[in-house]
C-alpha cells in the first residue's frame, strides 16, 4: 500500500480517532482545528479526549506521521484527501444544523483554491505540466448528515470557493465507531460504506486497503441513509425494551430474563436489549430527531422514530418517580448520583440520561453528591453547584437515596459503600448492583 496525505478537519471524537488509526495504517495526516488547545495536545501526543488505545497512537505518530494546525492552507496544501468530521448538533426544532459543515466546507474550498494557485506559481518557476492526478482532491464527508447534504449542500460550496483551482472529488464515508471502543472499531469494523463517483470512492477505498473489511461502495445519499438507518434501528431496540421493561414492571417480570431469551433470535441479536434509563451521547438522540426532521420536511410523520424519542425523554423521569415513591419529598434531601457519563469508558456526558435526572433533583430543591471515574469535569460546566466526589463511597456517605446512572463496571462491586447512606435505598437505571432486601430498598427502572 503506498502511503496517502491525509487532512481531517475536526479534532473531536470522529477526528481524532480517524487521525491516529489512519496514521497506524502508514498515512501522512494533517489534522486540522479551530480549537488551539486541541492542536496543542495533538501536537504533543495528548488525545483531547478519553478513547481507549488513543493515547498509545497518538503517543506513537505525533510528530512523526501526524501533526495538528489550525491553518486550512497549511493542511490542504500538503494533503490530497480531506475528510471533513465536524460536528452536526441539532437545531433548536431537533433537525439537523449544519451550519459547521458549512464553514468548513467554504474554508476547505478557499483552501483547495490557494493549493491550485501556489502549484500555479511553482509551475510558472518550473516551466512544467500539470496532470489531472496532480490537481485531483477528494473531500470526504465524515459527519454524520442527512441524505442530500453531501451533493447538495457540501459540493457546492467547495465549487464555489475553490473554483477551477482542480479537479475535486466528493465523497460519503460514514463513521459506526462507539465511544469508549472507538480505536478498536475503527480497526475491526463490521462494515465501511463509502459513496461517490467511481473515482472518489476509489480513492477513499485505496485509505483502508490495509483493514481487512468488505466495503460497501454506493452514492452518496444512501452511504448518509445508512448511518441513519443504522442509529435509528439501535436506538428503537433501546426504547423497544424499555417500553417492554416498564410493562413486565408493572407485572412483576424481570425484564433482563425475558430479553436474553428474546435475543437468542437470530433475526433480533442480544445487542442494545438492556433496559434501563435511556440513551445519550452525541449521536442516538441527535441522529433520530435528524432523520425526523428531515422526513417532516418531506411530509411524512415518523410515528415510530417520534415513539422512540418520546419513550427515551421518559425514562429519566421514572427515576425520579420511583425515587419519590421510596422517600416522598427529596427537598432538602442528599441524593447520591452514580454514573455522569451518557455511557461507561468515556467522559462524553452529551445527552446523558444524567443530566435530566439532575436537574430535575435541582429543581426540586434536593442535595446532588455524585461521581463519576471520568466525567466530572464536563459535567461540572453544565451543574456548578453539584458537590462532585472521588468516589462512590464519599458521594454514598450520607445520602438519603442513590441512583445509579452510568453502567461502570465499579458500581457492580459496591457492597459496603451503601452502608456510608443514611438509609440503603437504590434505585438502578443499569441493572449494575443486587442488593438483599434485608440491606435496604433496591429498585430497578424495569425490573
Ligand atoms: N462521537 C461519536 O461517537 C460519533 C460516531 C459516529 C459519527 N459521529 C458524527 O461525527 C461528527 C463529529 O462528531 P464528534 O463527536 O467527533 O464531534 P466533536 O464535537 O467531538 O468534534 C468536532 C470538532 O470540530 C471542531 N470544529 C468546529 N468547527 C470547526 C471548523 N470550522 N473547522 C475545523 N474544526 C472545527 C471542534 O472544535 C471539535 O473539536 C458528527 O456529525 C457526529 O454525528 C460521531
Amino acid at each position: 500500500m503506498s502511503p496517502m496525505n491525509v487532512s481531517i478537519i475536526g479534532t473531536g471524537y470522529v477526528g481524532t480517532v480517524t487521525g491516529a488509526c489512519f496514521a497506524e495504517l502508514g498515512h501522512n495526516i494533517i489534522c486540522v482545528d479551530i480549537d488551539t488547545e486541541k492542536v496543542r495536545q495533538m501536537n504533543e501526543g495528548i488525545p483531547p479526549i478519553h478513547e481507549e488505545g488513543l493515547p498509545e497512537l497518538l503517543k506513537k505518530h505525533a510528530g512523526v506521521r501526524l501533526r495538528a494546525t489550525s491553518d486550512y492552507n497549511d493542511a490542504i496544501s500538503d494533503s490530497d484527501v480531506t475528510f471533513i468530521c465536524v460536528g452536526t448538533p441539532s437545531d433548536e426544532n431537533g433537525s439537523i444544523d449544519l451550519s459547521i459543515v458549512r464553514s468548513a466546507s467554504a474554508s476547505i474550498g478557499k483552501a483547495i483554491a490557494e493549493k491550485g494557485k501556489r502549484r500555479g506559481e511553482r509551475r510558472g518557476a518550473e516551466k512544467g505540466g500539470e496532470s489531472d492526478a496532480d490537481r485531483y482532491h477528494v473531500v470526504v464527508v465524515k459527519s454524520t448528515v442527512v441524505p442530500g447534504t453531501t451533493d447538495e449542500v457540501v459540493a457546492p460550496i467547495i465549487r464555489e470557493n475553490s473554483g477551477d483551482a482542480g479537479a475535486v472529488g466528493i465523497a460519503m464515508n460514514p463513521e459506526f465507531l462507539r465511544e469508549g471502543k472507538a480505536v478498536y472499531d475503527f480497526m475491526n469494523p463490521d462494515k465501511i460504506v463509502i459513496g461517490g463517483d467511481p473515482r472518489a470512492r476509489d480513492t477513499v477505498a485505496r485509505l483502508y486497503e490495509n483493514i481487512s473489511c468488505e466495503i460497501t461502495l454506493t452514492d452518496t445519499r444512501t452511504a448518509e441513509m445508512i448511518k441513519y438507518a443504522n442509529n435509528s434501528f439501535l436506538a428503537t431496540k433501546i426504547s423497544f425494551a424499555n417500553e417492554i421493561g416498564n410493562i413486565c414492571k408493572r407485572l412483576g417480570i424481570d425484564v433482563y430474563e425475558v430479553m436474553s431469551a428474546v435475543g437468542k433470535d437470530f433475526r433480533i441479536s442480544e445487542h442494545f436489549l438492556n433496559a434501563g434509563a435511556g440513551f445519550g451521547g452525541s449521536c442516538f438522540p441527535k441522529d433520530v430527531k435528524a432523520l425526523i426532521g428531515r422526513a417532516s420536511e418531506l411530509g411524512y410523520d415518523p410515528l415510530l422514530l417520534n415513539a422512540v424519542i418520546r419513550v427515551n425523554e421518559a425514562q429519566p423521569m421514572r427515576m425520579i418517580e420511583l425515587l419519590t415513591a421510596r422517600v416522598g419529598e427529596i427537598r432538602g434531601r442528599r441524593i447520591a448520583v452514580l454514573g455522569l457519563a451518557f455511557k461507561n469508558e468515556t467522559d462524553d456526558i452529551r445527552e446523558a440520561r444524567s443530566i435530566p435526572v439532575i436537574k430535575e433533583l435541582l429543581n426540586r430543591g434536593a442535595t446532588v453528591a455524585a461521581y463519576d471515574p471520568l466525567a466530572v469535569e464536563n459535567m461540572r460546566k453544565v451543574f456548578p453547584n453539584v458537590s462532585y466526589c472521588d468516589s462512590a463511597k464519599d458521594a454514598l456517605a450520607g445520602a438519603d437515596a442513590c441512583l445509579i446512572m452510568t453502567e461502570w463496571a465499579e458500581f457492580g462491586s459496591l457492597d459496603q459503600e451503601f452502608e456510608e447512606m443514611l438509609e440503603v435505598v437504590v434505585i438502578d437505571g443499569r441493572r449494575m448492583v443486587s442488593l438483599d432486601s434485608d440491606r435496604g430498598v433496591y429498585e430497578g427502572i424495569c425490573w
